[in-house]
């Protein structure tokens, strides 16, 4: 959780009251020592089942990447180039501190990811940022994803499994996303993040209708719930050759 080097409670204040890319600016120093960022015990899981399912693949692209939690997986994964994008400046700057040599950092909205990029990675990932997109947003961020896929590519990411509503996790989630609501109702600019608008079923239906074939693996590391499901899979939307 938080320590004594990560940000204070007054920065998270402040940063839950700018809009998402400022907010991302001033807690860029300190990010890697939240809980926000993607733990690594889950990026080696992600790792670990694509390389076994999957080998290595050509380019890499890790969409939303912070301070880059993604990139060095990538880097391991990836035999040519390798592209993070993000929208805030500060965690670009972080990241590029963290990969200085063989990583392309490219500062754009996941929601309208520059053609520039083109359509030649083989694997596109991305980690801890669905939250920041209303459903109403997720066509655009995969046909941008599904746009700078070569045909045969995938983009991968994880998803857990629903946490029932007589878990304190759910009250906790819960709890989060309707102080953001009350926030956002009364507050400019929108710091637009939710825990619970990432559903499974409808994220299947809106990838399809992007252009994807999904599939999901478990992540074993995690293991499975009392009905036997896995707690973590691994989301594989390819796009057709
Ligand atoms: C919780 S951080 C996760 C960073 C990293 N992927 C990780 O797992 O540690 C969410 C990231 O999403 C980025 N982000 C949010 N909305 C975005 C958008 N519309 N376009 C690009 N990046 C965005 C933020 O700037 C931030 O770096």
């Amino acid at each position: 959780m938080f320590t004594s080097q990560g940000p204070s409670l007054r920065e998270l204040a402040v940063q839950a009251f700018s809009s998402v890319e400022h907010g991302y600016d001033l807690l860029a120093p300190k990010f890697d020592r939240t809980p926000f960022r993607t733990p690594e015990r889950m990026l080696d899981a992600v790792e670990e089942t694509l390389a076994q399912r999957e080998g290595s693949f050509g380019s890499g692209l890790d969409v939303c990447c912070g301070t880059g939690a993604g990139l060095a997986m990538l880097r391991r994964l990836c035999r040519d180039r390798v592209t993070g994008v993000d929208l805030s400046a500060g965690m670009l700057a972080e990241a590029a501190r963290a990969h200085p040599e063989g990583v392309d950092l490219v500062r754009a909205d996941a929601l309208e990811l520059p053609r520039t990029l083109g359509d030649t990675y083989d694997l596109a990932v991305s980690f801890g940022a669905f939250g920041h997109f209303l459903p109403a947003e997720r066509p655009a961020l995969f046909a941008g994803v599904h746009r700078a896929l070569r045909p045969g590519g995938v983009f991968a990411f994880p998803v857990g499994a629903p946490v029932p509503p007589t878990s304190p996790a759910w009250w906790a989630v819960a709890g989060f996303d309707a102080a953001m609501r009350v926030r956002n109702a009364v507050w400019r600019p929108p710091f637009v993040m939710y825990y619970r608008t990432f559903p499974f079923g409808p994220v299947r239906a809106d990838l399809t209708a992007a252009g994807f074939r999904v599939e999901t693996a478990p992540l074993e590391h995690f293991g499975h719930r009392k009905d036997g499901s896995p707690h973590w899979r691994l989301v594989l939307a390819r796009k057709d050759s």
